[in-house]
């Protein structure tokens, strides 16, 4: 990684100043002041925060902070839904548009939030006659569509615990999280579409639960005509369980600290990690991130084109923009099918004020030409935004200049599944620095430091730290507190976060990937260890070692090397084989671009294998220290 660390772009302090009318109007007017207040007293500035959204009582304290244990907002009660649906639809914002969605087609859909409030509680008496209560999980693997979001909202409604699974997952994986979280339910669709294809959802759930106890029913949203058959006795019709029940469903009395969602991120060993977070301190940190860091107005229409099955679609496309009374696009659209300018076409016509992405993203349309996002009027934006991996110099200026026009703020907002919300940024109307996420958002304390937890100087490359906790930190790893004390433990009294990074003279940081075994593929984590797993599970494979290799439109690829069984032959076709049996085990995000058959791995003589000794080889360069190396 830190081959990639560019010390000119440290020293060159480059930056672009939006127009000032941002600043100006900006709902965070003064980043320094607002970040002063914060360090004078942070629990009187969260709360004050918190004081803007419905709590049923509020709290007796705003943190309690045993360490590495945090409670935010102490025996407050409330509930998510509530400030995303009710306290709007009770006020000024009951025919406000909440979501609009778009097919491939251009099939379009919309909810006010009237709307969604009343499917919302169909939905969620639903759940209920189906034994859904408070605590159960309820497993969800949902295409794009407006009726995930009723689902997720619906399970916070009860207080059911959601796991949502990304769509494009394979069957072990989906298997893995239902049995991990013991899911009572899950909630499908007959199939998702993607460039024009339909993709047998109901199929990869009804092979995901042959192994999967826990699983009662299978709610089915059934898309196609005619409709597809539902197996008797488990598989229910989405649309059915919705009739006959009360349209009224009062959100459930929730603590500050019961659980909210379950979401699995990959570790760097082992299995995935279900991160847990909780009601209360989850809706503050995104509600206010959400208000300052895009800058969110009652006219805006805001676009995150992430899926919901990541945490940031959990984030910033349901929780955070609902409870600050958004209207949010959603789309089950890719950025080039039709054709390449499919994004901006929809940004003409919809008027998008606001649209998030990912540097991946934003590096593949700078492939396809300005000619695409040039033959669109694109003067409705105003704020871009980019998430999930460094957003490149180059990828920064082409995001400014190409589609911001030079006017629009990029906010290039670094977090993570387990911060739950966004941490480091630059606020809209503050100086912006190509290659530099920013500096911490107030409320949040990053560090760069060494591995004993000495602040580096700046210049100097270092582990990215969080010193203070904060509302919307994950309260644990589901099962497994030593995984969740290990975040904690590392590097001594601060969260580590896993990352490499840099500050610069003027404290804004630039983080330069992973420090560990997780390789970020187009904006996606993925475990080395998940990998080699799905390989190891093929008959053929003995051994199997995966590592990452830069790529410039992904960021990296994943590159696996392979020992095969004795008297199996490396072939294209056994080569082919194990492609195709990685994406059905974990999905096509997780496929290896390369697959290199070899007839041993670095190893240590603890029988470790030595990752960094292959990198290096393959990357032709010097691979440190190997004097634990075996052979
Ligand atoms: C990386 C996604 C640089 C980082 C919200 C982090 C970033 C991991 C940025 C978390 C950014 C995310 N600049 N790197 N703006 N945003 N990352 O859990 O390595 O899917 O640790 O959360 O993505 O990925 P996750």
């Amino acid at each position: 990684m830190a081959d990639q660390f560019d010390v000119k772009l440290v020293e060159e302090a480059k930056y672009y100043t939006p127009p000032p009318e941002y600043r100006k109007n900006a709902n965070m007017k003064d980043y320094e002041a607002t970040y002063q207040e914060f360090l004078k007293d942070p629990e009187a500035f969260w709360a004050s925060i918190a004081k803007e959204l419905h709590w049923f009582s509020p709290w007796d304290k705003v943190l309690e902070w045993n360490y590495p244990y945090a409670k935010w907002f102490v025996n407050a009660k409330t509930n998510i839904t509530y400030n995303c649906l009710d306290r709007h639809v009770f006020n000024h914002r009951r025919h406000k548009v909440a979501v609009i969605w778009r097919g491939e087609k251009g099939e379009e859909c919309i909810y006010t939030y009237q709307m969604l409030y009343r499917n919302v509680m169909r939905f969620a008496n639903g759940l209920k006659k189906l034994g859904i209560g408070k605590g159960d999980r309820v497993c969800i693997y949902m295409p794009m569509i407006p009726e995930q979001l009723i689902a997720m909202l619906a399970c916070a409604r009860i207080g059911a615990v959601h796991s949502v699974v990304f769509g494009g997952f394979g069957v072990t994986a989906l298997n893995y999280r239902i049995n991990d979280t013991g899911s009572k339910l899950v909630i499908t669709a007959d199939v998702g579409i993607r460039r024009g294809k339909s993709i047998p959802l109901k199929t990869l759930v009804e092979d995901a639960i042959i192994n999967a106890p826990t699983v009662e029913k299978v709610v089915v949203l059934r898309r196609d005509e005619p409709k597809v058959e539902l197996l008797a006795g488990i598989e229910v019709d989405y649309h059915e369980l919705m009739e006959g029940v009360d349209a009224e469903c009062k959100a459930e009395v929730m603590d500050s600290e019961d659980p909210l969602f379950i979401l699995y991120t990959s570790g760097s060993t082992g299995a995935p990690k279900g991160v847990l977070h909780t009601c209360g301190g989850y809706m503050v940190g995104t509600y206010y991130t959400s208000k300052v860091v895009f800058d969110l107005k009652e006219d805006d229409l805001y676009w995150c084109t992430a899926d919901v099955g990541w945490v940031t679609g959990h984030s910033y496309i349901l929780y955070g923009p609902l409870a600050a009374g958004a209207t949010v696009f959603i789309g089950e659209v890719v950025p080039d099918y039709p054709d390449a300018g499919n994004f901006w076409k929809l940004i003409e016509e919809l008027g998008i004020t606001i649209f998030y992405t990912a540097p991946t993203a934003i590096r593949m349309f700078m492939k396809m030409g300005e000619q695409w996002p040039d033959k669109y009027n694109l003067s409705s934006l105003r704020i871009l935004g980019s998430v999930g991996e460094p957003l490149n110099p180059e990828a920064f200026e082409w995001y400014y200049k190409v589609i911001g026009k030079n006017r629009c703020p990029i906010v290039d907002t670094w977090w993570q599944t387990e911060t739950g919300m966004q941490m480091i940024t630059t606020m809209v109307g503050e100086k912006m620095r190509p290659g530099f996420a920013g500096k911490g958002i107030p409320g949040v304390i990053p560090e760069v430091v060494d591995k004993s937890g000495k602040e580096v100087k700046s210049g100097t490359l270092g582990f990215l730290t969080i010193k203070n906790p904060w509302p919307a930190m994950f309260r644990a790893i589901y099962k497994n507190d030593e995984r969740y004390r290990k975040y904690w433990q590392t590097i001594p009294d601060v969260y580590t976060v896993g990352d490499l990074a840099v500050r610069g003279h003027d404290g804004y940081i630039m983080i330069l990937g992973r420090a560990d075994d997780i390789i970020i593929v187009a904006g996606h984590n993925i475990g080395t260890a998940e990998v080699e797993s799905a390989l190891v599970s093929h008959h053929s494979v003995a051994e199997a070692a995966v590592i990452g290799k830069a790529d410039q439109m992904k960021g990296n690829l994943i590159k696996a090397f392979v020992i095969l069984k004795l008297g199996q032959k490396p072939s294209d076709k056994l080569l082919h084989d194990l492609m195709y049996h990685v994406r059905m085990t974990l999905g096509p995000i997780a496929v290896p671009a390369e697959i290199e058959f070899v007839d041993k791995l670095p190893k240590t003589r603890s029988g470790k294998i030595m990752r960094r000794v292959l990198k290096a080889k393959e990357l032709g360069i010097d691979p440190g220290d190997i004097s634990t190396l075996e052979e």
